[in-house]
C-alpha cells in the first residue's frame, strides 16, 4: 500500500490486463451484521478487508460475536439475537455502512434486553447526518442520546431489560437523504418481529434504491422475506428470524469496478481490460454504471462474474444523466467527462454532499485544477474537458473514491494534452477504506511512454551505499527500484550454474539475454528461485565485476534494464545508470565515499551477518574493483557530466535521502521548484 504523503503519476497512455476486484463494501458490512445477529455459524468468503469492514468486525467482536479467520474465509458465530455484552463503546471510523445499521440494531436490542452502547467515529462521521434514523427509532420506544450535535453521531443507545417496542403503527423513515436509514431498519427490525409483523413506510422519494435491493437480497439469504409495495412500504413478516445460510460469497465491489470500466473505456486501446468478481449476475446497483459507461462510448462485454472492457468511441461522448440510482459510481463519470466531447451533466446526486466528504464541492474543485470547466449546484455537477490541461496536485479529502477517480486524470495524453501533464494524488492511502491496493493494481495495468516516466539514477563505486540510498529513495517516492548490480551478479551466478566459462563472451551474452530475473520486493528471483543471499556474496560480486567488463554482456542486459522504467517512476542504482542506460534521466546522483570508509561499512555489514571479514582485505578488494570498473573500456565507472556529486563519507542514510529528495523537488514540475 502507498503509505506516502502523496503519489505522483506521470502521464499514462494505455492500460490492459486482468484485475480481480476486492469484495463489495456494501455487501461485506451487511453480511457481517446479519451473520453477527443470526443464530449459528456463517462462513463468509471473499470478504472485503478494508478500514470499513475492520471497524465493523471490531464492533461485532466487542458485542460478543465469535470471529475466526482461516485464510480467505471468515467464520462468524452469531448472537442469535441475544446480547451477551450489555455495554460497549464502539468506534466506527468513517463507515456509514457500520454506523447506521448498528445504531438501529443496538437501539432495538438495548430497548428490549437492556444495555448502554456508545457509537462514535472520526470527526467527519460526526458531520454525517443520522437524525432521520433517530427520529424513526424513538417512537418505537428506543432511548437515544445525541452526545454531540443533535442529528449527528456520536450517539448513546440505552434501555432496560424487559422493555417492549411499540410496533402496532408503521415505522416512518425519510428516504430522501440517505437510503442507509431504511437499510438500517430493514436489517435490524427482524430482531423485533418474532411476535408481530413490522411495517416500515418511506416518506419522500427514496434515493439510491439499488442499495435497498442489496439489503433485501441479503435478508432473503438469511431467511427473511420482506414483503414490499415498491419502495414505499415494507413488511417484515411475524415470526421472522435470521437463519444463517451457512456459506456466503461476497461479490466483487461494483463501485470499485467503475474505475476499471472507465480505465478500459479511456485506455484499453490495443488489448482489453478484464475485470473479475462482478458481472451481469451482480446484485449491486452500481453495476448499472456499465450502461452509463457504454453510453459514453465504452465497449463492455458482461459475463455472469466478469466484465471485458475496450475503448469504443473516442473521444468519449458527453452525457446528461440522472445518477440517483448509482451515486457512488457516478463520481467516475465525472472524471470520464474529462475525455468526452462536450459537457457531461450528472444530476440527482444531492447525496454526494453527505458522503465521506462533500463530493460535489470536492470534485468541482479538483477537476477545475486540471483545467476543466465545472459548474455545480445542490444536486448536480456539469463538467467540460480542459482546453489546456494543467499539472495539478489533487486533494482527496480522506475520501477513497476521490483518490481512485482522480487517478484516471493521468491519461491526459490520450485527450491530446499538450504537453502531457503529471498529476499528484494527495494521501493515496485513503483508498484503504474500500480498496487497499488500488494504486498497485492500477499501476500493474498501465503503460506510460518511457521518456515520461521519471528516473533518478544513483551511480557510484562499490560499497558507497548506493543500494541503501536508492532503495530508501524508491520507498519514499513509491517508485520501482532497479539494483543493476544485482543484474550483473545474477548473470554471473547463472553463468556459473550453467557451467559457462568466464572467458567465453558470446556464451555469457547468451546467458545475459536469457536471464529469467524478477524483482519481488526485497527478494530477487532467478528462474523462480530466491537467490537474494547468494547474490550478495563477495565472490559473486567479484565474478560480476569481471562479467560486467564484457561489452556483449552489457549490451545484452541493456533492454532488460530499460524495461524497468515503469510508472510511477524508477530509482536505478549502478555504475552506468546515468551515463549509458538512462542518459536522459532528470536527476542523476553520483555517490562517493572514501575507499577506507567504504571498506569499514562493508566490514560492518558482513560482521553483522555473521560473515568473517578483514578490513585490509576488503579495502584491497574494493580498490581493485574500483580500478577495474574505472579502467574497463565498456561503460567505465564515471560520473555523468550532469550528475550531482554526493560524498556521503560523513553522512547517514537519512541525510543522504533528504538531500536527494530535495534535489528531486527542485526538478519536479509538481513541486514547482520547492
Ligand atoms: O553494485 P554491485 O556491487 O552489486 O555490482 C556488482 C558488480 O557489477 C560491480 O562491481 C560492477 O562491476 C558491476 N556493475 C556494472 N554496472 C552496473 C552495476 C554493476 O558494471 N550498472
Amino acid at each position: 500500500m502507498f503509505a506516502l504523503p502523496h503519489l505522483d503519476l506521470p502521464p499514462l497512455r494505455a492500460a490492459a490486463g486482468r484485475v480481480r476486484l476486492p469484495g463489495s463494501k456494501s455487501i461485506s458490512n451487511r453480511v457481517l451484521l446479519l451473520a453477527g445477529l443470526a443464530e449459528g455459524v456463517t462462513e463468509i468468503r471473499d470478504l472485503l478487508d478494508s478500514d470499513d469492514t475492520r471497524v465493523m468486525l471490531a464492533a461485532l467482536r466487542a458485542l460478543g460475536c465469535g470471529l475466526e479467520r482461516a485464510g480467505p474465509v471468515l467464520r462468524v458465530k452469531g448472537l442469535g439475537g441475544r446480547l451477551p455484552v450489555r455495554e460497549a463503546d464502539l468506534f466506527l471510523g468513517n463507515a456509514g455502512t457500520a454506523m447506521r445499521p448498528l445504531t438501529a440494531a443496538l437501539a432495538v436490542l438495548a430497548a428490549t434486553q437492556g444495555g448502554a452502547f456508545t457509537l462514535r467515529g472520526v470527526p467527519r462521521m460526526h458531520e454525517r447526518p443520522i437524525g432521520d434514523l433517530v427520529d424513526a427509532l424513538r417512537p418505537l420506544g428506543c432511548t437515544i442520546d445525541e452526545l454531540g450535535t443533535p442529528g449527528y453521531p456520536p450517539l448513546r443507545l440505552r434501555g432496560q431489560a424487559g422493555g417492549r417496542l411499540a410496533l402496532a403503527a408503521p415505522i416512518r423513515v425519510r428516504g430522501d437523504v440517505s437510503s442507509q436509514f431504511l437499510t438500517a431498519l430493514l436489517l435490524a427490525l427482524p430482531l423485533a418481529a418474532l411476535d408481530t409483523p413490522v411495517v416500515i413506510e418511506v416518506q419522500g422519494e427514496l434515493i439510491s434504491k439499488p442499495y435497498v435491493e442489496i439489503t433485501l437480497a441479503l435478508l432473503a439469504r438469511f431467511g427473511i422475506t420482506v414483503q414490499r409495495e415498491g419502495f414505499a412500504r415494507f413488511t417484515i413478516p411475524q415470526g421472522s428470524r435470521y437463519r444463517t445460510p451457512d456459506i456466503v460469497h461476497v461479490e466483487g465491489d461494483a463501485s470499485s469496478a467503475s474505475y476499471f470500466v472507465a480505465l478500459g473505456a479511456i485506455a484499453a486501446v490495443d488489448a482489453p481490460l478484464v475485470i473479475e468478481g462482478v458481472g451481469s449476475d451482480s446484485i449491486q446497483g452500481d453495476i448499472a454504471f456499465v450502461d452509463a459507461a457504454r453510453a459514453m462510448g465504452a465497449q463492455v462485454q458482461a459475463r455472469p462474474n466478469a466484465l471485458e472492457v475496450r475503448r469504443g468511441r473516442w473521444p468519449l461522448q458527453a452525457i446528461a444523466l440522472d445518477c440517483n440510482a448509482i451515486p457512488d459510481a457516478a463520481m467516475t463519470l465525472a472524471v470520464m467527462a474529462l475525455y468526452a466531447q462536450g459537457t457531461t451533466r450528472l444530476s440527482g446526486i444531492a447525496s454526494w454532499r453527505v458522503k465521506e466528504t462533500d463530493r460535489i464541492a470536492a470534485m468541482a474543485a479538483e477537476l477545475a485544477k486540471l483545467g476543466a470547466q465545472v459548474d455545480s449546484g445542490a444536486d448536480f455537477i456539469a463538467v467540460t474537458p480542459p482546453a489546456r490541461w494543467h499539472a495539478a496536485t489533487l486533494g482527496t479529502y480522506d475520501d477513497h473514491r476521490m483518490a481512485m477517480c482522480l487517478s484516471l486524470a493521468a491519461f491526459n495524453p490520450l485527450a491530446g494534452a499538450l504537453p502531457p501533464v503529471p498529476i499528484r494524488i494527495e494521501d493515496p492511502a485513503c483508498v484503504a477504506k474500500t480498496f487497499p491496493d488500488y494504486f498497485e493494481t492500477l499501476l500493474a495495468l498501465v503503460r506510460a511512454a518511457p521518456a515520461e516516466v521519471p528516473v533518478i539514477t544513483v551511480d557510484g563505486p562499490s560499497a558507497s551505499g548506493k543500494g541503501t540510498l536508492a532503495a530508501a529513495l524508491a520507498r519514499r517516492l513509491g517508485w520501482h527500484f532497479l539494483d543493476s548490480g544485482a543484474v550483473y551478479r545474477a548473470t554471473a551466478l547463472a553463468a556459473v550454474r550453467a557451467g559457462v566459462a568466464l572467458a567465453d563472451e558470446a556464451a555469457l551474452a547468451r546467458v545475459a539475454a536469457g536471464l529469467d530475473l524478477h524483482f519481488d520486493g526485497d527478494r530477487i528471483l532467478l528462474a523462480g528461485e530466491d537467490v537474494s543471499d547468494e547474490l550478495r556474496r563477495e565472490d559473486t560480486g567479484a565474478l560480476a565485476s569481471r562479467v560486467a567488463a564484457l561489452p556483449a554482456v552489457r549490451q545484452a542486459l541493456h533492454a532488460l534494464q530499460l524495461s524497468l522504467r515503469r510508472a510511477p517512476g524508477l530509482v536505478a542504482d549502478g555504475r552506468d545508470m546515468g551515463t549509458a542506460i538512462f542518459p536522459q534521466a532528470p536527476l542523476k546522483v553520483f555517490l562517493t565515499a572514501s575507499a577506507a570508509e567504504r571498506a569499514r561499512r562493508r566490514h560492518k555489514q558482513l560482521i553483522s551477518k555473521g560473515i568473517e571479514a578483514n578490513i585490509a582485505d576488503l579495502l584491497a578488494d574494493i580498490e581493485a574493483r574500483d580500478a577495474r570498473d574505472r579502467s574497463r573500456s565498456a561503460s567505465p565507472l564515471r560520473a555523468a557530466e550532469d550528475a550531482l556529486q554526493l560524498d556521503n563519507s560523513q553522512q547517514g542514510v537519512d541525510e543522504s535521502v533528504d538531500t536527494v529528495l530535495q534535489w528531486w523537488r527542485q526538478r519536479n514540475p509538481l513541486d514547482e521548484g520547492r
